[in-house]
């Protein structure tokens, strides 16, 4: 099968196009057709080396999958040849779906939402499952409360925005002037222009000095720090994103904050509760461009650039018929 391999860490052209084995489903494993992936910034962040004592070379890449099963190891009883899947492949293995075919274990595998394309549900695997466990398990967001999310209109945060309303909350979310019909559109209720104002001040001006209920935090660094100041009282603030620098919590003390840190995990209940949203209508990823799998390189360049242009996803065609 032809797959995009990783032979060393570098710059977005270090993927080469090469002739490898089809895998074999084992027992419990199913062997899936990969029709799309997406891009995440996890898979340039592996590329360049950011994780070098996690990531054996050469690898295969790429962290979301919908495709069609194609066989199943001996022992798999929740899927049969035809069926289309959706999921997030183990992370750091080295087996990841910048590729024709991928074997999974069955227990992270969930039936496609019938009404998202490949493209689709191949953008909203891994962002949807990470979104799931930061707003609905580790903040436990309730009906009426408010929450911050940053960057929302990125991969995660144009997700976070729509399973947030759907929850009941009222949204408050930071981009860019250009994004900021985008995430009106998916439900943003108080939407701050990043570059122009200063998020906190416009977060107590809007809440009346209050703060909101939950910092959801995409960026890092100081959209970390900060999350205190733009906090209500018995906030929860979830980060995704891993910070090097020592923090300063006495602020998040005086608030009687509780944090958490999200890495996301696979399992094919989250995907089944997506799935649920998605067919209610109350979730839908947006696929912002498309690539093929020769043309990775470009899809890595453009997400990894500063202000790309690209809103929601980006989206890769390993089926080439499901790139015009
Ligand atoms: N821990 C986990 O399991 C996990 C899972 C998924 C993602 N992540 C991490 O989460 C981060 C976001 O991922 P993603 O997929 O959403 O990336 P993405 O698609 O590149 O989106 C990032 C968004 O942030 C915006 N942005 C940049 N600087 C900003 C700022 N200062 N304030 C507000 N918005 C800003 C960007 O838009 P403009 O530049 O156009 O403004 C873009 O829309 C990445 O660091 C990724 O590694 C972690």
């Amino acid at each position: 099968m032809k797959a995009m391999v990783l032979k060393s860490f570098g710059g977005s052209g270090s993927f080469e196009l090469c002739d490898v084995p089809k895998p074999v489903p084992q027992a419990g494993q199913v062997l899936v057709r990969v029709h799309a992936t997406s891009i995440n910034p996890l898979d340039y962040q592996v590329r360049r080396g950011d994780y070098p004592d996690l990531v054996q070379l050469p690898a295969i890449t790429g962290h979301d999958v919908s495709g069609v099963v194609e066989d199943v190891g001996p022992g798999v009883t929740a899927f049969a040849p035809g069926d289309e899947v959706w999921y997030t492949p183990q992370i750091f293995d080295g087996q990841g779906s910048y590729a024709e075919y991928h074997v999974a274990a069955e227990t992270i595998i969930g039936k496609k939402p019938p009404s998202l394309s490949h493209l689709e549900a191949a953008s909203l695997s891994l962002v949807g499952g990470t979104v799931w466990e930061a707003l609905i398990v580790r903040a436990a967001l309730r009906v009426g409360e408010s929450v911050l999310i940053h960057g929302g209109a990125g991969g995660v945060g144009h997700v976070a925005i729509q399973l947030a309303k759907a929850m009941g909350a009222r949204v408050f979310t930071t981009v860019r002037e250009t994004n900021a019909e985008f995430v009106r559109s998916l439900g943003a209720d108080v939407v701050i222009d990043y570059e122009k104002e200063d998020y906190v001040d416009a977060i107590l001006l809007e809440t009346g000095g209050r703060g909101v209920d939950v910092v959801f935090d995409t960026i890092g660094g100081n959209t970390l720090s900060r999350s205190p100041d733009a906090l209500a009282q018995l906030g929860r603030v979830v980060s995704i994103v891993d910070i090097a620098q020592p923090q300063n919590l006495v602020q998040a003390w005086g608030k009687n904050a509780s944090y958490h840190f999200v890495f996301t995990r696979q399992n094919r209940g989250k995907l089944d509760e997506l799935s649920a949203l998605v067919a209610r209508g109350q979730l839908r990823p947006h696929v912002g461009a498309v690539y093929s799998l020769a043309d990775i390189a470009l899809a890595h360049a453009r997400l990894e650039s500063l202000n790309n242009g690209v809103q929601g996803k980006i989206a890769i065609a390993v089926e080439p018929s499901l790139i015009a």
